[in-house]
């Protein structure tokens, strides 16, 4: 089995499907105030690279709450920062935790401390992934619209990160998705390609958001520049204009459609502070979720009792 969450491509739909379930369960319990144990004795380290508030702190409360212990390392303070290789880095921190949960830049940095590791890797972002946001993301939609087969789910901006998780998610677990990109920022093609391949179910790529967003159940929305692309604000605020998710373009979707954002948001930019503060945003929920199926995610990748 592969213990490794590097991208949802490598995960069996078994796999995802059941990390969401038991999410959902893990969220209903701690509302019951129900304490986790599974993890107690277990340690993860956290090694970023980038900023975080979101990911970083609900992987740690996830730990906690599973009755583990976190070791927060940025990625700038440690030996990295002046030259270690990742393969010592890799070998020398499995030998004091049960798993290492990395955000930074490329995809190779995860791929090769994976390699390495004789613990698992958990992807918390690179440039071209956002895997486990996007297993939240797809419980909030779950919680709030129902089975993603049955519903029109579209991305609206960049093809980044996330967009790449989405579509590597709807080719797993098998639902229809509907992206609007600019034509100079759509997802990485061969990402596309391959879930298309592999996936059931119709992954489409348009230009016009509005096309995109029409009887739409979920839209997603992200920033326009991800972290790492700052020199890149200026020509990036012209390109995307016309993919701002506001009243106007959200009044195409369904009228009960949930807007999701995995946040920090641009108000002004991707999405209005009218429709971000609205009543079809579930940012915030989806913020929550990230705690829960971190939860789930450490608990199957680590092991325990009750592992999925
Ligand atoms: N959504 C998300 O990954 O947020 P952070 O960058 O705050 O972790
Ligand atoms: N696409 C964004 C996601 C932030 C959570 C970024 O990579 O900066």
């Amino acid at each position: 089995m592969n213990n490794h969450l590097l991208a949802l491509k490598d995960l069996s739909r078994e796999r995802l499907s059941s990390l969401i379930d038991r999410a959902i369960v893990l969220k209903a319990e701690t509302a019951r105030k129900i304490h986790h144990r599974q993890l107690a004795g277990r340690r993860v380290s956290l090694l970023f690279n980038k900023p975080s508030t979101r990911t970083r702190v609900s992987f740690e409360a996830a730990m906690y709450g599973l009755g583990g212990q976190v070791i927060f390392m940025s990625s700038k303070e440690s030996q990295l920062s002046r030259g270690e290789p990742l393969k010592d880095t890799a070998r020398v921190l499995a030998r004091y935790v049960d798993a290492i949960v990395v955000r930074t830049y490329g995809q190779q940095i995860v791929e090769e401390l994976a390699r390495y590791s004789t613990v698992p890797v958990i992807n918390a972002l690179t440039d071209l992934y956002h895997p486990c946001q996007i297993l939240s993301d797809i419980m909030t939609v779950i919680e709030n619209k129902g089975a993603p087969e049955k519903l029109k789910i579209v991305w609206l901006g960049d093809g980044n990160n996330m967009a790449n998780s989405w579509i590597e998610a709807a080719s797993v677990l098998g639902f229809p998705l509907t992206l609007a990109c600019p034509a100079d920022y759509e997802p990485d093609p061969a990402i596309l390609e391959a879930s298309r391949r592999r996936g059931p179910a119709p992954i489409t790529l348009l230009h016009d958001p509005e096309e995109a967003v029409a009887d739409a159940d979920v839209i997603n929305v992200d920033v326009w520049t991800s972290m790492g692309q700052e020199e890149e604000q200026q020509k990036r605020l012209q390109a995307f204009q016309a993919f701002q998710l506001n009243r106007d373009l959200l009044a195409r979707a369904k009228k009960d459609a949930a807007v999701l954002h995995c946040l920090p948001a641009h108000r002004g930019e991707e999405i209005t502070e009218e429709v971000l503060e609205g009543p079809q945003c579930v940012a915030f929920d989806q913020a929550e979720n990230k705690m829960h199926i971190h939860m789930a995610i450490l608990e199957s990748f680590i092991g325990g009792t009750n592992t999925p």
